[in-house]
C-alpha cells in the first residue's frame, strides 16, 4: 500500500480493517449528494459474485491486460459500495478504494477479506497519496456528480503515473440519440429534480415505484422488441440497458438516476476535451454501453 501524504482526522475499525479518513474537501464537492450516496449505499452494500461479474466485463471491455495486471497499483476514486474494486481485486497488485461518502464503511465491511485492498474516505480535491503515484486509475460514474467535472479529472488525473491508464465512466448526453429518446429522458429529468429533494426513506420508496412502473415496462417492451423487430432496433428503446439486469442493479439504478441532486452529462467530444485538458491521450470510447465509458493513456 501506498503512503498517506497528510495526516488523517481519525480512523474507524470496520471488522479487521481500519478505514482512514481524510476531510473530504469543500470545493469542488456537492455534499448533499455525497450525503445522499452515504445513505444510497448503506441500502445496497452487497452485489452478488455474479452481478458483480456480469456488469463489470460491461464497463471494462476495453480493458486488457496491458493496462491492469498483477503490477498494477490501483485508484478507485467514489468507490461507493466497492464492487468494481471487488472485480478488479484479483487482477491488480493494490488497490485503494477512496470514497467521501459513508459508503466506504460499508464497502469495508463487505470486502474486509480481500487483503490487497484498503478503503479511506477522503474527496476528489483531498486523494491523500502522491502525485504520479499510480498505474491504473478508475472512477465510473462519480464525477458528474461534482459541480466542475473537468476540475476534477485533472485534480485525478494527477495520480496517475505518466504512462499509466485511466477508465472513466460519465454520463452521456445522449449524443448517440435521436429525438424521441432525448425527450422522454428530458421528461424523466423534470421528474428527478422532485425526486430528488424528498427524504431518504420516502425516496427510495418512491424510486423503487418508478423501478416498478417505468424501468419494468421499458424492458418489456425492449424485450418484446428483440423478438418481433429485425435487427438491433430494439437497441433504441429506452432503459434497453437493463433488459438482463437484476432487480438489485435496477432499484439501485434508479435510486441514482432520480434520487441524486447534482447530475451532469457529458458528450464524446466534451469529454475528449477535458481529458486532453488533464493530460491525456490515445483515447478509447467503448461502443457498448453504458455510455460513455472511455480508456486512456497519461501523456
Ligand atoms: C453513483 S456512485 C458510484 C459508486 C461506484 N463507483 C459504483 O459505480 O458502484 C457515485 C460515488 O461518487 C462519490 N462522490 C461524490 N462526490 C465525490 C467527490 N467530490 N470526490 C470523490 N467521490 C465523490 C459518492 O460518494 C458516491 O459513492
Amino acid at each position: 500500500m501506498l503512503k498517506y501524504t497528510t495526516s488523517e482526522l481519525n480512523k474507524k475499525k470496520i471488522s479487521e480493517k481500519e478505514v482512514f479518513c481524510f476531510n473530504p474537501g469543500t470545493e469542488n464537492i456537492d455534499l448533499e449528494t455525497v450525503e445522499s450516496f452515504g445513505e444510497e449505499w448503506l441500502k445496497f452494500d452487497e452485489f452478488s459474485a455474479e452481478e458483480i461479474k456480469n456488469a463489470g466485463d460491461q464497463y471494462f471491455d476495453i480493458v486488457t491486460e496491458k493496462e491492469l495486471n498483477k503490477a498494477s497499483y490501483v485508484l478507485d476514486l467514489g468507490c461507493g459500495s466497492g464492487r468494481w474494486t471487488k472485480y478488479m481485486a484479483d487482477k491488480a497488485k493494490f488497490i485503494e478504494a477512496v470514497d467521501p461518502s459513508e459508503a466506504v464503511f460499508s464497502a469495508a465491511r463487505a470486502y474486509n477479506d480481500l487483503s490487497n485492498v484498503r478503503f479511506t474516505q477522503a474527496g476528489v480535491d483531498t486523494i491523500p497519496f502522491e502525485d504520479n503515484s499510480f498505474d491504473f486509475v478508475i472512477s465510473l460514474g462519480v464525477l458528474h456528480h461534482i459541480p466542475d467535472t473537468g476540475k476534477a479529472l485533472k485534480s485525478l488525473l494527477r495520480k496517475l503515473k505518466s504512462g499509466g491508464h485511466a477508465l472513466i465512466y460519465l454520463y452521456y448526453a445522449l449524443d448517440n440519440r435521436g429525438f424521441l429518446y432525448k425527450l422522454i429522458f428530458n421528461l424523466s429529468t423534470v421528474l428527478r429534480r422532485v425526486v430528488s429533494t424528498l427524504p431518504h426513506s420516502f425516496k427510495q420508496f418512491v424510486c423503487d415505484l418508478l423501478a416498478i412502473f417505468i424501468y419494468l415496462p421499458f424492458i418489456g417492451i425492449a424485450k418484446l422488441a428483440k423478438i418481433i423487430l429485425p435487427g438491433n432496433l430494439y437497441m433504441k428503446i429506452p432503459l434497453v440497458y437493463y433488459r438482463d439486469k437484476s432487480w438489485n442493479i435496477i432499484r439501485n439504478d434508479a435510486l441514482d438516476r432520480f434520487g441524486t441532486p447534482l447530475e451532469q452529462r457529458f458528450s464524446k467530444k466534451q469529454i475528449t476535451e477535458m481529458m486532453e485538458a488533464a493530460g491525456m491521450g490515445q483515447l478509447q470510447f467503448s461502443e457498448n454501453e453504458p455510455y460513455w465509458h472511455v480508456l486512456a493513456k497519461k501523456k
